[in-house]
C-alpha cells in the first residue's frame, strides 16, 4: 500500500538529517513542546513532593510501630521516585530541562506536602495527594491525545500506578477503621 498516512521514506530520511540536533524531537512532533515541558515539570514536582511526603510518613509510621503501613509508604516512595526519573528523562528527550529546584517546588506540584498527625491522617493525606495526581495526569493524557503518543503512554503508565496507590491506601484506611 502506498503512503496513505506515512510520509515517504526519502522525506522521512531527509527530515531526520536536517534536524539532528533536535534529538528525539522531529518535525512530525505535533504537540506544543513548551506546554508539554511545562506540564511535565509540574508532574515532576508532584512526584518529588510525593517522594518527600511518603518518606516522612515512612519514618514517622515506623516510630508508631505500624510496620505494615510503613512498608507500604516506603514502597510508594520508591515508585514516585521512579516516576520522577522517568518524567525527567522524557523532559530531556524533548530538549527541555528537568526542574529539580527546591525553590517553588511545592507550588509547582499539584499534590501537597502534608505531614499528618496520626497514622490515619497520613494515609488520608496520601490518598488525597494520589487522587489529585490521578486527576491531573488524566488531564495531561487527554491533552496530549495523539500529538505526543510517547509522553502520553508514559503518563498513562504512571496514572495506572497512581490508581493502584490510591487503592492500596483506601484498603489501609479500611484496615485501620476495623
Ligand atoms: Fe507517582
Ligand atoms: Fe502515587
Amino acid at each position: 500500500m502506498s503512503g496513505a498516512f506515512l510520509s515517504d521514506i526519502q522525506t522521512l530520511r531527509k527530515r531526520a538529517r536536517e534536524h539532528i540536533a533536535q534529538g528525539a524531537v522531529t518535525p512530525g512532533y505535533r504537540a506544543d513542546r513548551a506546554t508539554v515541558l511545562k506540564l511535565l515539570n509540574e508532574a515532576l514536582a508532584t512526584e518529588i513532593v510525593c517522594v518527600l511526603r511518603y518518606k516522612r510518613h515512612y519514618f514517622m509510621a515506623k516510630g508508631i510501630h505500624a510496620e505494615g503501613v510503613a512498608a507500604e509508604f516506603l514502597e510508594h516512595a520508591g515508585d514516585e521516585q521512579q516516576h520522577a526519573d522517568q518524567i525527567a528523562e522524557r523532559i530531556t528527550q524533548l530538549g527541555g530541562e528537568p526542574d529539580f529546584s527546591p525553590d517553588g517546588l511545592a507550588s509547582r506540584s499539584h499534590a501537597e506536602y502534608v505531614e499528618g498527625e496520626s497514622l490515619e491522617e497520613m494515609i488520608k493525606e496520601d490518598l488525597v495527594a494520589e487522587r489529585i495526581a490521578i486527576d491531573s495526569y488524566r488531564e495531561i493524557v487527554n491533552y496530549l491525545a495523539d500529538a505526543d503518543p510517547t509522553t502520553r503512554r508514559l503518563m498513562e503508565e504512571i496514572l495506572a500506578k497512581e490508581e493502584e496507590h490510591a487503592d492500596d491506601l483506601a484498603n489501609l484506611i479500611e484496615g485501620i477503621a476495623k
